[in-house]
């Protein structure tokens, strides 16, 4: 987006017409852009207020109905934190005794927002002019009474953070560019190490970085947290200062509207032979590295020292760190064996999962020609250093 419609977007018309579009449904698009024409609308106007309906629509999962007063280009939404995780973010802060922030990459401001929202001041700095617009309305709510002040700064973060009277340091370095997704933190704009250098000068630092990010990109004194909600690892969190709960690593495995922790040294755990459970554990706390102390709480061993499935012997302990399922049959890596296994339980839906093996759920799923009425759950993966086939059912949670 550019600036010109950057300002088109947050003008007074386009915010009206785009509050009056809440509920169109864009199989309708066509239709709807005629009659707001035919109504006399303008079609730039037309155009931007359809598409922040839409966006708007889009970010209603991720952000809930704050995002209908909210401005959005397409990019700055694909990046932009959950609401429950800026939530968290924002958190930190507060409890560290900050009293005001710097977001370092504001975006469109989610992190931010919820900083301010907490009862922090914040300065967001954006780079780029039409982002930085957009960042200054979702704002613009926290610069009235009794929030402390909120406001944009269009520029370079790192040439102007020393301007800023602030406490706390956040950033969620952006982790596209023109040549696409960004993985070393190198490359992140700005550079992690640029950030992660600004721990000593700040009460709390925290840094948002992809899930990828590898072990040894954790600096010393840090702590680094894993956060899944419902089952997708979104990022980890780099904490520092009195934002940090602790050195070393730690799993936040957030499931509607609870969050659970789990931290603790990185270390594998043994591994033994398959038990009457199999229990996957939840990403965040297998990118942690925490598989490990997951095992020991739960009495459990690894099925393969490579593989992050564990197993026990009796029910396992409820947890939210990981989905447990009764073994009801091991089964060898075969098709004809697990198709003739599965056509005998009248089996027509297979919910494949597998680690540690190539063959895919969707190499599979057709081979397998199933036309029965049940459903059942089919693990692929290595038991003893051979391929295995774990016919199972989920206990409940
Ligand atoms: C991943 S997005 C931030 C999303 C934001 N945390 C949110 O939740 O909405 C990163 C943003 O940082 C901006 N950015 C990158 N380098 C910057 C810099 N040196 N100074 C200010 N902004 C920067 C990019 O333009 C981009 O909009």
């Amino acid at each position: 987006m550019d600036p010109v419609a950057a300002r088109l977007t947050v003008s007074p018309a386009c915010l009206a017409l785009a509050g009056s579009l809440r509920d169109f449904d864009p199989k309708d698009a066509l239709a709807t852009s005629a009659r707001l024409r035919r109504d006399g609308h303008e079609p730039a106007l037309v155009a931007a207020a359809m598409s922040l309906a839409e966006l708007r629509r889009e970010a209603r999962p991720r952000l809930g109905d704050a995002a209908d007063a909210m401005v959005f280009h397409r990019a700055g939404l694909e990046q932009a934190s959950r609401a429950v995780v800026s939530g968290l973010h924002a958190e930190r802060f507060a409890a560290a005794g900050c009293t005001a922030v710097a977001d370092l990459t504001a975006g469109l401001g989610a992190d931010a927002r919820a900083v301010a929202a907490r009862g922090l001041g914040v300065v967001a700095f954006e780079a780029d002019e039409a982002t930085a617009i957009l960042a200054a309305h979702n704002l613009a709510a926290h610069n009235l009474a009794p929030w402390p002040a909120a406001r944009v700064v269009h520029g370079d973060s790192l040439a102007l953070l020393a301007e800023a009277d602030v406490d706390g340091v956040f950033a969620d370095p952006a982790r596209r560019n023109a040549r696409g997704r960004r993985h070393d933190p190198a490359d992140y704009s700005p550079a992690l190490d640029r950030v992660l250098d600004l721990a000593p000068r700040y009460r709390a630092l925290g840094v948002k970085a992809g899930p990828g990010l590898p072990h040894e990109a954790v600096p010393p004194g840090f702590e680094a947290e894993w956060v899944s909600v419902d089952g997708d690892v979104v990022e980890v969190g780099l904490w520092a200062g009195a934002a940090a709960h602790g050195e070393g690593h730690a799993a936040l495995v957030i499931r509607g509207d609870r969050h659970h922790r789990i931290a603790g040294p990185t270390d594998r755990a043994d591994a033994g032979a398959l038990g009457a459970y199999l229990l996957e554990p939840d990403g965040a706390v297998i990118r942690a590295g925490l598989v490990g102390v997951l095992a020991e709480r739960l009495e459990a061993r690894l099925v393969d020292p490579q593989i992050a499935y564990l197993t026990c012997d009796a029910v396992p302990p409820a947890t939210p760190f990981a989905r447990a399922y009764r073994v009801i049959e091991r089964l060898p890596l075969d098709v004809k064996v697990l198709a003739k296994e599965l056509r005998a339980r009248d089996v027509g839906t297979v919910d494949i999962k597998k680690r540690g093996v190539d063959l895919t759920p969707e190499q599979l799923r057709p081979r397998l020609k199933l036309r029965g009425s049940g459903r059942a759950t089919l693990v692929l993966t290595r038991l003893e250093g051979r391929h295995a086939a774990l016919l199972v059912e989920a206990v409940p949670a």
